[in-house]
């Protein structure tokens, strides 16, 4: 009896939400008609479904009873300014993206309405191309959230794979995969690049499979010499070896009616491979220095970043061990080769560090967004969120754009960054923006350890705490688990 339900039709359910159409919707809010009327023509002509509005009581209303996927603002409306909207369109949909347009587009308007939450700013007369590959991205991006919420819901009500992001028919095909292998006890060999998620998909099986509710042991059977390793997964008895003053349990007693996830196996010894067989095979084994067989019923997941089978060519792996691992192969297919995945994952751990942080919700610019699906990831996943993270610390407002990305993403340098984040700033300000980026980076080095930062800095702790009062830097809570 199937202990999960098997997937019928996944990839279906990635689509956009019920009852969404494929054209997108943008609304219109400027009091001139002939603006309105030039606007409703372009982009009528791009494919858009659009209706306009006068002012903004009209635009209110239409948005409350219509989806849209951008609404285009004027700045200067009758009644209600735009600036005076934006807050009230944000509050009821905080996740629509607005343009605002104006002819009179001083600075302090642009920060205040980016400070609101505005996407962009677009000044009257515009440039038709710019214009429409700002809405373009801006309501791709929008699109992706909205899709990544709904797969969200769907893979969670499914499967349980409630924070594993993916939409691609590569990951499709690979989630279907999951779900039909979980409910089984096969062994399972993950496959991967660096960063692509081997672990959360070895928790997936295990959180989709009967055994959810004992433990998912994991251990990383690359980092330990071989005689750790085997006391770790074996146990010993007292007196097995000289530093063995007391018995021990190992993973694989501790892991019984569980998982046990054993990663970079690779570079595991030849020795202990060959025990790790015999438990594969008996399903029992003996505690080091012990002369009593244990019974164990514990699966096996394993992973691994390099070629398995050219380790068993090199001699470096046994042959009979790795078609006992490799019962199910799961390939997780690096990043690069994903690339439409890459705004949801973004949205997500966007999300993700917002809320860890205690921040209001931060989205990323559209230059940023396509500096993020160009760059190559070679550290896949994990380094698509350790950049996401930074971005969220270092953000200040509810906008994320590319200066507050990594230089080799976006091809910049750290200067041409810092004027642009700071267009019309004083020196004075920059130096500061710098001591605060310089102060964020370190900690994040230190893991958030203010001590070991005052050190590494040459400055007394209570300097850096000073500091990172004025500078308003938000000490992170540690840890994503
Ligand atoms: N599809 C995904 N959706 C959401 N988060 C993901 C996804 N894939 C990876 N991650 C996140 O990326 C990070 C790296 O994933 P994980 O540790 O599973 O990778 P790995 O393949 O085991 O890496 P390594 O080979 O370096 O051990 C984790 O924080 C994980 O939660
Ligand atoms: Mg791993």
């Amino acid at each position: 009896m199937p202990e999960v339900d098997l997937p019928l039709n996944l990839a279906g359910s990635a689509q956009p939400p019920a009852g969404g159409t494929t054209t997108s919707s943008i609304l219109v809010i400027d009091d001139e008609v002939g603006i309105r009327e030039s606007l409703e023509v372009l982009l009528s002509l791009e494919g858009y479904t659009v209706r306009t509005a006068a002012d903004g009581d009209q635009g209110l209303r239409i948005l409350e009873l219509e989806n849209f996927d951008l609404v285009l603002l004027d700045l200067a409306l009758p009644g209600q300014s735009g600036l005076e909207l934006l807050p009230q369109i944000k509050d009821r949909q905080p996740e629509l993206p607005v343009i605002m347009i104006t002819a009179y587009g001083t600075v302090d308007n642009v920060v205040e309405a980016i400070r609101s939450g505005a996407e962009n700013f677009v000044q009257k007369p515009w440039d038709n191309e710019k214009l429409m590959a700002d809405i373009r991205s801006a309501v791709a991006r929008h699109r992706a959230e909205e899709e990544n919420l709904q797969l969200k819901r769907t893979l969670k009500q499914r499967y349980n794979f409630s924070n594993i992001v993916g939409k691609s028919e590569i990951m499709l095909r690979v989630f279907d995969l999951v779900a039909q292998v979980a409910p089984s006890r096969s062994t399972v060999l993950i496959q991967g690049e660096s960063g692509t998620g081997k672990e959360l998909i070895a928790k997936a099986i295990h959180a989709n499979s009967p055994r959810r509710d004992k433990p998912f042991v994991p251990i990383n059977t690359g980092a330990m010499p071989s005689e750790l390793l085997e006391s770790t997964l074996f146990g010993h008895v007292k007196g097995a070896f000289t530093s063995a003053v007391a018995s021990k349990k190992g993973l694989f007693e501790v892991a019984n009616g569980g998982t046990l996830f054993m990663d970079e196996i690779a570079t595991m010894g030849l020795d202990t491979q060959s025990k790790i067989l015999r438990v594969l095979q008996d399903k029992r084994f003996m505690h080091l220095g012990g002369i009593q067989e244990i019974q164990v019923d514990v699966r096996i997941i394993a992973a691994t970043n390099t070629d398995l089978r050219q380790a068993v060519r090199d001699g470096r792996f046994r042959e009979d061990l790795y078609y006992r691992l490799n019962v199910i192969t799961v390939d997780l297919p690096p990043l690069r080769a994903r690339r439409e995945d890459i705004p949801l994952l973004a949205q997500h751990f966007l999300d993700f560090y917002a809320s860890e942080n205690d921040l209001s919700p931060r989205k990323l610019s559209a230059d940023a967004l396509r500096a993020l699906v160009d760059y190559d990831w070679p550290g896949n996943v994990r380094e698509l969120e350790n950049c996401i993270e930074r971005g969220v610390v270092l953000s200040s407002g509810p906008i994320i754009g590319s200066d507050l990305l990594p230089g080799h993403i976006t091809g910049r340098s750290f200067q041409d960054a810092l004027l642009e984040h700071n267009p019309n700033a004083s020196l004075f300000d920059i130096l500061e923006d710098i001591e605060r980026r310089i102060i964020i980076e370190k900690l994040e080095r230190c893991n958030w350890n203010q001590t070991d930062a005052a050190e590494q800095f040459r400055i007394p702790l209570s300097t850096l705490n000073q500091k990172i009062k004025r500078l308003n830097i938000e000490i992170k809570k540690k840890g994503k688990e």
